[in-house]
């Protein structure tokens, strides 16, 4: 007799994504800029198309905790998809703690940052990210998610 033993797949990695300020009004903000779907909405579609990933949400307005969020997660996680709002534009602290950490992060933007205000055009945390996904909607952290899959089949 011939016994077949199947192992069951259990979640294989842990994505965190993160959003900076404002992003807690998406839905609400802009929706000709930033759409009418919430966050919340998307992430749990997202977590449902992506059954093996084990996915966390962070959302701050307030650039320290960002930075303790990084620090937190970032020698865990196989892979942050970072939003950091208009900190991206200003903030040495989060390029900095992204340089710290061992887990790579994807910066991410709904809008197309290059096709708006010049002061959008620069981001201080680009040159320490795996990489940048800008201007395609809430798909950018899809993509981004996709792209660490990828990396760790
Ligand atoms: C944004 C672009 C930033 O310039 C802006 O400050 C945001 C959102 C985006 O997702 O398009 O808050 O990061």
């Amino acid at each position: 007799m011939q016994i077949y033993i199947f192992a069951v797949q259990n979640i294989i990695m842990k994505i965190l994504i993160i959003n900076g300020p404002n992003l807690n009004l998406l839905g609400k903000r802009e929706p000709t800029i930033y759409g009418h779907l919430s966050f919340e909405d998307f992430f749990q579609e997202l977590k449902k198309k992506y059954s093996t990933v084990e996915f966390e949400y962070y959302q701050s307005n307030v650039e320290g905790e960002l930075i303790n969020k990084l620090h937190e997660v970032g020698f865990d996680y196989h892979g942050i998809v970072m939003n950091a709002g208009a900190y991206t534009h200003t903030s040495i602290g989060i390029s900095d703690a992204i340089a710290g950490i061992k887990t790579p992060v994807i910066e991410v933007h709904i809008s197309n940052v290059y096709a708006r205000e010049e002061y959008r055009h620069t981001s201080l945390m680009a040159k320490n990210c795996l990489g940048v996904i800008t201007g395609l909607g809430m798909n950018s952290y899809q993509l981004a998610t996709e792209h660490f899959i990828g990396l760790n089949s």
